[in-house]
């Protein structure tokens, strides 16, 4: 894909629009008129030209305004980076990880060069070049797993595997969707999926964690998971609630296709090679209802979505306040008529 990338906001005057491109290939998660929680793993594997599949971390037209709203986060407020020490050899290897891909995958963007353990990194969209020593912590200018979260878009908990269950141990944290790194660090799996409804009933974290806890190295999975958010904002997390909290309060049915977006989450899982850790990339797409509506199969299917979810779902996602507004406007899309994939 050429991309072209935008010089556009994720906060304030909220510039963020995306292309047809960028609509054509969006994520959709709804593969059917219903929607509960499930096992929904699959393995990672390269998907078509242009997709979001295409490669293990995807960059798109916003790209370089993403990389600014993440330093902008950083600055505010530090802490949405965080590693526990014991976490160095794992941060080693998501630099590694990552810039391996970006530079095989997007040449053109990235380059990695590697005279033994003397690496030259360039990323030409942030104007970045910087020559180190790989595993020599004193010759990189900050910690490898901020250095290089900093440069990939998406969110990123690096997972160490012990006891029998894995452990958020470190994390680049700026566009999650209502949950915080700072609470959850150093928690276990039962402990930061604690507070999700209706998983134990349906023994979801239990048959999830298994099939993670023998992640293969070169195997990775990924699944999708969403929510709704008001404007298209990366940052809605619980430390900056007061900046967007309240813009749930003022969806009506004239500014509904506008303000109300679709958030989804591409989360992709990789084992680690040297540390055995895993990392949990969580990568945030978003599409404005209107925007949605130019797949009118689209439209119709979140319509039914939202319309049948169950309650405890509706109030986790923090759709209470608007839900039944976006349901009552999506209704006039929505014929009733089974849904083909060429509508
Ligand atoms: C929330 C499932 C992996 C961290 C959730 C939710 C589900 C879920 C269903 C509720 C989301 C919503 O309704 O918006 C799974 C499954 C996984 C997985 C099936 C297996 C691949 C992970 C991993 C992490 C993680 C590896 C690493 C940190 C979280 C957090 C929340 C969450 C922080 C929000 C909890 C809160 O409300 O505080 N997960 N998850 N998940 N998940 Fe996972």
């Amino acid at each position: 894909m050429n991309i072209i990338f935008k010089n556009e906001s994720f906060r304030d005057d909220y510039s963020f629009k995306n292309s047809i491109e960028s609509i054509r290939r969006f994520p959709f998660p709804f593969a059917e008129d219903n929607y509960m929680y499930s096992v929904n793993i699959e393995p990672h594997v390269k998907g078509n030209k242009n997709s979001v599949y295409e490669y293990n971390f995807d960059i798109d037209e916003h790209y370089i305004s993403e990389c600014n709203d993440k330093r902008m986060t950083l600055a505010e407020d530090p802490k949405r980076y965080e590693s526990l020490p014991h976490m160095l050899e794992a941060q080693w290897d998501f630099l590694e990880l990552t810039m391996n891909s970006l530079s095989q995958d997007y040449p053109e963007y990235f380059s990695l060069k590697k005279n033994e353990d003397e690496w030259t990194w360039e990323n030409k969209l942030l104007e970045i070049k910087d020559t180190f020593i790989f595993g020599d912590s004193a010759s990189i200018s900050m910690e490898p797993f901020e250095y290089m979260g900093r440069q990939v878009q998406g969110d990123f908990v690096l997972l160490d595997q012990r006891n029998n269950t894995l452990y958020a141990d470190a994390g680049f944290v700026t566009s999650q969707a209502d949950w915080s790194l700072a609470f959850d660090l150093g928690m276990s799996w039962q402990e930061w999926h604690g507070p999700v409804p209706q998983v134990t009933e349906l023994g979801i974290m239990d048959r999830a964690l298994k099939y993670l806890l023998s992640l293969q190295q070169s195997n990775p999975v990924r699944r999708l998971n969403w929510t709704m958010t008001i404007h298209p904002r990366l940052d809605t997390s619980p430390e900056n609630y007061p900046f967007w909290g309240a813009d749930r309060n003022k969806i009506n049915y004239s500014n509904v296709g506008e303000l109300v977006y679709l958030r989804v989450e591409l989360q992709t899982l990789f084992r680690l090679p040297k540390s055995n850790c895993i990392l949990f990339a969580i990568r945030c797409y978003l599409i404005n209802l209107n925007e949605i509506n130019s797949f009118p199969r689209w439209s119709k299917r979140l319509h039914r979505v939202l319309k049948n979810l169950h309650p405890d779902l509706i109030e986790y996602k923090g759709l209470t306040k608007f839900n039944s507004t976006v349901v009552s406007w999506l209704s006039q899309f929505d014929d009733g008529e089974i849904i083909n994939k060429g509508t």
